[in-house]
């Protein structure tokens, strides 16, 4: 029998003083061989806890050389031989051998891995000890080697680690690659957790996203030295003062009955689990502990991504992250379910069912109720609309609103590293990126440096910034805080990872014709609860792509509104700066007349002929190609001659949403009519949009128009 050819049995005289009975261990011979097919039969410890030997992966048919809990369904790997070449093919052998100790071959003989620091001779015998070690021993019973040394991805009780140790995490639970998870004892004394940087982004720029905080640079007999998993199942650090610090969990379930394991998972979670050891049908393992303890907001305030891929959204289910593609977004590795999402170009993208639903509640309060309840409904909605202006903010004195924070320059500075990661450059500014705990969590934040404040009245500072402060709206970026201290003003917003609309917009392939409808639905609701839903109205003056950023979800977030009133005395009087951008910026800024929100509807209207088209409002002249470089005139060329096809190309999901197009560039040529009066209100504009009303054909929007 196999078994038996492999293994003799070895008797060692245990040395506890009290106890004279000898324990039984199982010797491993030097000369014994396994090899790896599903008939292979590893070497046990003694109790029968833990195996050494080749275990079977069905989903490639591979075999892994490792240590196992062997009494429990799962056989849950323990360690495994960290070597590239690590699953083995069928057919290859694990043998110990005088000269080399442990020797991995593949089927033809090639040596594939073999333990580090074993001079030739020195071993005697091996030996799967029955706390989940596999030693390699000499004749004087000398340890030369053991796995527990070499730790893969867990550590089990009366495991240490020592400074400079590591664990890797693996590339998933049936993939032992390596993967992109470390966890690692410092010699300093805090035991950290980091995401490793691509292997092609040059310098060690891995991510720390858990420090366990137990250094003390004054005084190292105070910094943890040892990370000690004791046989009761314990994990604490040991200082080298004899203090402990708690680890793991506080309570455990008794040692007799139970295995212990502290693994970092695959998802890059430092867990402790147990398992009974007797149990009847089903039973796993149970996670008593994990560090750290939301790894999706951790992550996400460390490194931005999170601990899944971009477009993949982490939530945390039991301790553990799960991620999900955004909505008409897939993975861009089927296999690598915590991998990156790519938008699906040729699915048609799923509606947010909740827009819907209010565009069939305001539908069908208009159209199925009688003539009284409409004028009824009209009437409380004048109401509402009433109270909300009255209950215009007073702002007492310089107290700042109590839903903004107040930074000194000194946070704001250390928040982003000095001033170091720029995230854009506007007009009033600079805004660079930073990460500032609030409600004891990091997060991560946009930093605006204002550099061209000219009301230098601390009290009308404040008072524009409480008012932007009070905005509270689904499209609009959040304003968190603010910074006023001798000449510093700054603005802290919250932070949106998917960039701005233009570099959205203006890449190849062109962004989906739906995720660009729903864009522009959203900016044109901004605006209306700009212009008409917030405490006192604000007008953007500066609609324009590098102005709209995109959430998580890549939804529209209007930024930058309120700043123009900052910068300027009294809006609504004739204005000696023009504000606003080449392409962008209404007719009216230049003749000197009323500025009104219909400037805002300008802007938003070449902004959505650039969203139906995909081309910037203004091309240089040499790119541009025939009575194209100035976008508002092409559209109109193109509306006149109904070749609509022109302006979305080849986009065939536009093509086929015609009415929805045609709607959109009516409403679009409304806009930009050169007479302000003549431009619907934004609250129109955004009815026309969702679909709710319908929109006439537009006249020419030029008075004078001049001919290429
Ligand atoms: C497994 O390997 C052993 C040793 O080489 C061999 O005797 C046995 O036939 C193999 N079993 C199978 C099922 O291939
Ligand atoms: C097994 O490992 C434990 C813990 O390291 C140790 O105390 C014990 O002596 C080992 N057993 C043998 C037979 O070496
Ligand atoms: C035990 O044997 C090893 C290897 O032969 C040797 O390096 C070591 O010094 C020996 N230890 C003792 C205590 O004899
Ligand atoms: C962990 O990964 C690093 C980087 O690949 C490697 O150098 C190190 O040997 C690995 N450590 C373990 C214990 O597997
Ligand atoms: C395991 O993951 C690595 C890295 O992603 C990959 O190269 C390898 O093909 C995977 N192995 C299997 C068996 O899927
Ligand atoms: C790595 O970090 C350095 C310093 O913070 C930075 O200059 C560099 O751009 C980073 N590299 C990558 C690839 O992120
Ligand atoms: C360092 O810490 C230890 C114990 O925490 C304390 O007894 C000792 O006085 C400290 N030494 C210094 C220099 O602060
Ligand atoms: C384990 O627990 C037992 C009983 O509570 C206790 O006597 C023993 O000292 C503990 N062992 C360790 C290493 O803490
Ligand atoms: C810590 O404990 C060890 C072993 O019990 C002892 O030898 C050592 O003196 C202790 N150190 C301190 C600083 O108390
Ligand atoms: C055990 O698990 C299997 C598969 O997950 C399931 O089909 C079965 O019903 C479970 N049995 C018990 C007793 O829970």
């Amino acid at each position: 029998m196999a078994y038996a050819s492999c293994h003799y049995i070895f008797f060692i005289v245990s040395i506890f003083p009290f106890c004279v009975l000898p324990q039984n261990d199982v010797a491993v011979a030097m000369g014994s061989i396994l090899t790896a097919n599903e008939s292979s039969i590893p070497w046990l410890s003694s109790s029968g806890d833990f195996a050494f030997g080749f275990q079977h992966l069905q989903e490639n048919d591979m075999f892994l050389l490792s240590v196992w809990y062997d009494k429990i369904p799962d056989k849950t790997v323990a360690w495994y031989a960290d070597s590239p070449s690590n699953p083995v093919p069928r057919g290859s052998t694990v043998k110990l051998e005088a000269q080399t100790g442990l020797v991995l071959r593949d089927p033809r003989g090639q040596v594939l891995w073999r333990p580090h620091g074993i001079n030739a001779g020195e071993v005697n015998h091996g030996l799967m000890n029955n706390s989940g070690n596999f030693i390699l021993m000499a004749s004087n019973y000398t340890w030369l080697w053991e796995t527990f040394r070499f730790a893969t991805d867990t550590i089990l009780p009366l495991q240490k680690l020592l400074y400079d140790s590591v664990l890797n995490s693996t590339q998933s639970e049936t993939n032992f690659s390596q993967g992109r998870f470390y966890l690692r004892f410092l010699n300093d004394g805090n035991l950290v957790l980091r995401l490793r940087s691509l292997p092609n982004s040059g310098t060690n720029n891995d991510t720390e996203y858990y420090n366990s905080q137990t250094s003390d640079p004054l005084n190292s007999s105070d910094s943890a030295y040892q990370v000690i998993f004791n046989s009761n199942g314990s994990l604490y650090m040991l200082k080298r003062n004899n203090q402990t610090i708690q680890l793991g969990p506080l309570s455990i379930p008794p040692a007799s009955e139970n295995y212990y394991r502290a693994t970092l998972d695959f998802d890059g979670v430092f867990t402790y689990y147990s398992h009974p050891k007797t149990f009847t049908g089903n039973s796993s393992w149970t996670i008593l502990w994990a560090v750290p303890k939301d790894i999706c907001a951790d992550m996400d305030a460390a490194q931005g991504t999170g601990a899944c891929g971009s477009n993949n959204i982490c939530s945390l289910v039991d301790r553990k992250p799960i991620c999900q593609c955004l909505k008409g977004y897939s993975l861009l590795d089927p296999n690598d379910k915590y991998g990156s999402c790519m938008p699906n170009p040729c699915l048609e993208e799923p509606k947010k069912p909740k827009d819907r639903e209010t565009v069939l509640l305001v539908q069908s309060v208009f159209l199925g109720g009688s003539l009284f309840l409409n004028l009824l409904f009209i009437g409380v909605g004048f109401q509402v609309i009433y109270q909300k202006r009255r209950s215009k903010f007073h702002l007492k004195n310089d107290v700042v609103e109590k839903n903004l924070c107040c930074f000194s320059y000194k946070e704001l500075a250390e928040a982003t590293n000095d001033f170091k990661e720029e995230l854009g450059r506007g007009s009033f500014g600079i805004v660079y990126k930073g990460y500032i705990k609030m409600n004891s969590r990091n997060k991560i934040v946009a930093v605006k440096k204002l550099d061209r404040v000219t009301q230098d009245s601390e009290k009308e500072f404040l008072a524009e910034v409480n008012t932007i402060g009070q905005t509270n709206h689904k499209y609009l970026v959040r304003l968190l805080g603010l910074c006023y201290e001798n000449q510093h003003r700054l603005l802290v917003y919250e932070y949106m990872p998917n960039g701005t609309l233009a570099s959205f917009l203006f890449c190849n392939p062109r962004p989906s014709w739906d995720v660009r409808t729903s864009i522009a639905i959203g900016i044109a609701r901004g605006l209306v609860y700009l212009h008409e839903e917030c405490t006192s109205q604000i007008i953007h003056c500066d609609i324009k792509p590098q102005n709209i950023l995109l959430d998580d979800y890549f939804s529209a977030r209007i930024s930058d509104f309120g700043l123009a009133k900052l910068l300027l005395i009294n809006q609504s009087q004739t204005l000696t700066n023009i504000r606003g951008t080449k392409g962008y910026v209404a007719p009216e800024w230049f003749r000197n007349s009323q500025i009104t929100a219909k400037v805002d509807v300008y802007s938003f209207g070449v902004l959505l002929l650039e969203i139906i088209s995909c081309r910037r409002s203004v091309m240089d002249v040499e790119i541009g190609d025939g009575g194209k470089a100035i976008l508002t005139d092409w559209v109109w060329d193109c509306f006149e001659q109904e070749r609509l096809d022109c302006l979305v190309e080849n986009d065939l999901d536009a093509l086929e949403d015609k009415m929805k197009l045609v709607r959109f560039v009516m409403i679009g040529i409304w806009c930009i009519q050169e007479d302000p009066s003549l431009r619907p209100t934004m609250r129109k504009v955004s009815h026309v949009l969702e679909g709710i009303v319908d929109v006439m054909v537009p006249p020419c929007p030029s008075l004078v128009r001049y001919t290429s």
